[in-house]
C-alpha cells in the first residue's frame, strides 16, 4: 500500500523517533509498504517519520546503483532494512554531496559528513548486524538516520544558505509544490 510522504514542515519530521519493541503490530506489512511507497516515489531511502510515524525504522534500496555499466559496487544488492539502528562511529574528512529528501521535493543541497560509519541495527527479522560502511550507502544511512533525530538537510547547511531557500521551503511547508507522487502537509493551505 502506497502510503502519503509528510511534507516538510510537518513537526514530526522534527521529533526525535522511539525505538520499537519485537511485538510492534503488523511490522513486515509496514516496512512493505514503506518500500513500496519509496519506489513509487523514486527515492533510494525512505524513514518512518516520513510517513507519520515516530519510531526508529528506516528502509534502504540501492540496487539499481549497483546494476549496469557503471555499476557502483558498494551498492550491488544493498537493500535493508533499519530498526533501532545506532551509528556508533562516524570517521574520515567531511566531503560534500548534493543531497534531496522525499520530504522536501525539488530541492537539492550539499551537505557535508564523514565518510565511514559504523553502524548497529536490527533486521525486519530482528536478526542484529554490526557493520562498517562507506562510499553511497553510508551517505544514505546517515541521512535516514538524522530523519530518527529530527534532523533534515536544510538543518546541516549554513544559516546563510538557508536564508537564501527560505522562499522555497515557505512554499513546501505550505503545499504549494507540485509532485508525481503522494503527500500531506500540516499547514497545507
Ligand atoms: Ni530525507
Amino acid at each position: 500500500m502506497i502510503l502519503p510522504i509528510v511534507g516538510y514542515g510537518d513537526p514530526v519530521l522534527k521529533k526525535k523517533a522511539k525505538e520499537i519493541e519485537q511485538d510492534f503490530p503488523k511490522l513486515k506489512e509496514l516496512v512493505a509498504n514503506m518500500f513500496e511507497t519509496m519506489h513509487k516515489a523514486n527515492g533510494v531511502g525512505l524513514a518512518a517519520p516520513q510517513i507519520g510515524k515516530s519510531i526508529r525504522l528506516f528502509v534502504v534500496d540501492l540496487t539499481p546503483y549497483g546494476e549496469g555499466e557503471d555499476a557502483d559496487e558498494d551498492c550491488k544488492d544493498f537493500k535493508r532494512v533499519f530498526i533501532n539502528p545506532i551509528i556508533f562511529e562516524e570517521s574520515g574528512e567531511e566531503w560534500g554531496m548534493e543531497e534531496g529528501c522525499l520530504s522536501l521535493p525539488h530541492l537539492r543541497m550539499e551537505v557535508f559528513r564523514k565518510p565511514v560509519v559504523k553502524i548497529e541495527y536490527y533486521d525486519e527479522n530482528w536478526d542484529l548486524y554490526e557493520e562498517e560502511l562507506d562510499g553511497f550507502p553510508a551517505r544514505v544511512i546517515q541521512h535516514e538516520y538524522d530523519h530518527l533525530e529530527g534532523i533534515l538537510i536544510p538543518d546541516r547547511i549554513s544559516a546563510m544558505k538557508r536564508t537564501l531557500l527560505k522562499g522555497k521551503l515557505n512554499n513546501i511547508a505550505k503545499g504549494n509544490v507540485s509532485v508525481n507522487y503522494k503527500m500531506r502537509f500540516a499547514n497545507a493551505l
